[in-house]
């Protein structure tokens, strides 16, 4: 029996397939996994080796790195056991495990609850001694705050918060770490990161894809719950926060919370503070896509937004009156994710044409580059003393470097114990009471609608203060 073991349930599910595998079978590939024992859990009747072809062919479709004989030697390590989410089936898998176990939940959000349960009442969530249960929960952890605190209470019954590893797989992408690394790590940008000199910050994640085989979680889901209550409210706090004492874990944690404390309360105006979009149908190039509505498993009459923004105050001393602007959307015109950041513009008398210089802007780009992007203003080579933008540009990698994907990074940390790129309960609380009462300003109304390829709905233009613009959506 290998020295540790993960257990994933929802093992023949699409996560499994399309991230934990391919990610799985780099790890081992690479030398570092390999004393690691994989046994999955499902409903589907499925034997040992049925398990093995299909995840060979997920291998074949997802992974970067396949090679035929390593995926062969990988494949071989995998078991499986089929049966329900209950305890007494659970508990025959007991036998499997080694001292140090880690169970992935790879399944629908609302079988979070009951899994975590079947798993206490069949005895193995309990640490034995010398060894460790760990439970990675993926997002979304709840649909709202009451939901989320009562399924908080019910893993807590059996699972200790030390035991919970609650995922959001933007922590664990190398673009995302290197925010705070870029944030902390250079003396220039402290002195600067506040409303004396920062005008607005726009964090954004546009999709040109649409929703693809995930109607049945996202119709129920939205753009809010899906992106903002969890992914961009992590970036947020990682531009927002103050700069930690060091970097432990709960350090960390501690200073993403206050943060999140002090983002001033939606309250009246909502539709200041928050945007809605649904696609229709569109084009990209010469390409004719379906609206929203009509893609399969959608309800015909769906009123679930694929474009949300948020506009975000900070009620402290180093953003008072600075607009954090948050949004993601489908079917947007490009592939895009950046954290931009406004600087305020110079003070003081500039001679004639360099008055209208742009305020500069720092872009952090996190698809499909991942590169810092400085736009500075410079004298434009002539007679005149003109400026003109010019672009300071620090490529993330470079030729030759070790990455790892968001899945490789995560999967390590928890499989030793790591808990900084994983949210606390108090994280997750916080950013559902922010989220809230969005949510239930849109239980009544509609979506905007905008066209498949746009920038979204022009509600979100609502949001901004006078002079300032979104960003364009260039890829
Ligand atoms: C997921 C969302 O959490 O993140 C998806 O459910 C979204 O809707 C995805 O497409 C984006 O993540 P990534 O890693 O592809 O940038």
């Amino acid at each position: 029996m290998g020295a540790r073991t993960l257990v994933i349930l929802g093992a023949s599910g699409d996560l499994t397939r399309r991230l934990l595998m391919p990610a799985l079978f780099r790890l081992h590939k690479i030398g570092l996994t390999r004393d690691l024992r994989v046994v999955g859990y499902a409903i589907d009747d499925w034997s040992v080796d049925h398990f093995r072809t299909h995840i060979g062919a997920s291998l074949r479709e997802f992974s970067d790195d396949f090679d035929k004989l390593s995926a062969q030697r990988f494949i071989k390590t995998l078991d499986y056991v089929a049966g329900p989410l209950e305890s007494d089936a659970l508990a025959a898998i007991g036998k499997k495990l080694s001292p140090e176990t880690l169970f992935y939940l790879a399944l629908p959000p609302s079988l979070f609850g009951t899994a975590a349960q079947a798993l206490g009442e069949a005895g193995l969530a309990q640490s034995p001694r010398g060894g460790w249960r760990r439970l990675v929960v993926e997002k979304p952890f709840g649909v709202d705050l009451a939901s989320a605190e009562a399924l908080h209470v019910r893993m807590h019954r059996h699972w200790d918060e030390s035991q919970i590893l609650r995922i959001d797989h933007f922590l664990g992408k190398e673009a995302t770490q290197n925010l705070l690394v870029m944030r902390f790590a250079n003396r220039l940008l402290e002195p600067v990161w506040n409303a004396r000199h920062i005008a607005q910050v726009q964090i954004t994640y546009a999709e040109t894809l649409g929703v693809e085989h995930r109607a049945a979680y996202y119709d129920h889901a939205g753009a809010l719950r899906d992106m903002l209550q969890n992914h961009l409210m992590q970036l947020f706090c990682l531009a927002a926060m103050e700069a930690p004492s060091s970097w432990d874990g709960e350090v960390l944690r501690d200073h993403k919370v206050e943060v999140l404390r002090a983002v001033r309360a939606i309250r009246g105006n909502v539709a200041r503070h928050a945007a809605r979009g649904q696609y229709r149908e569109g084009r990209f190039g010469r390409r004719r896509v379906a609206g929203y509505r009509d893609e399969d498993g959608v309800r015909p009459d769906s009123r679930t937004e694929t474009f949300a923004a948020l506009r975000l105050e900070v009620d402290n001393w180093r953003w008072q009156g600075v607009p954090f602007l948050l949004r993601s959307g489908k079917r947007l015109a490009a592939d895009t994710s950046e954290i931009a950041v406004q600087f305020r513009g110079v003070p003081g008398a500039l001679p004639g044409a360099l008055r209208a210089a742009n305020p500069n802007w720092l872009v952090l780009r996190l698809k499909p580059k991942q590169q810092m992007d400085l736009e500075l203003t410079a004298k434009r080579p002539g007679l005149e003393l003109e400026g003109r933008t010019v672009v300071l540009t620090a490529p993330y990698r470079s030729e030759g470097d070790k990455v790892f994907t968001a899945y490789e990074q995560l999967l390590i940390d928890a499989l030793a114990g790591q808990r900084e790129h994983f949210l606390r309960f108090d994280e997750v609380e916080w950013a559902w009471r922010i989220v809230d009462p969005v949510l239930r300003a849109w239980r009544r109304g509609e979506p905007e609608a905008y066209a498949a390829g746009s920038d979204g709905p022009k509600s979100q233009g609502r949001l901004l203060d006078a002079g300032m613009q979104w960003r364009t959506l260039a890829a």
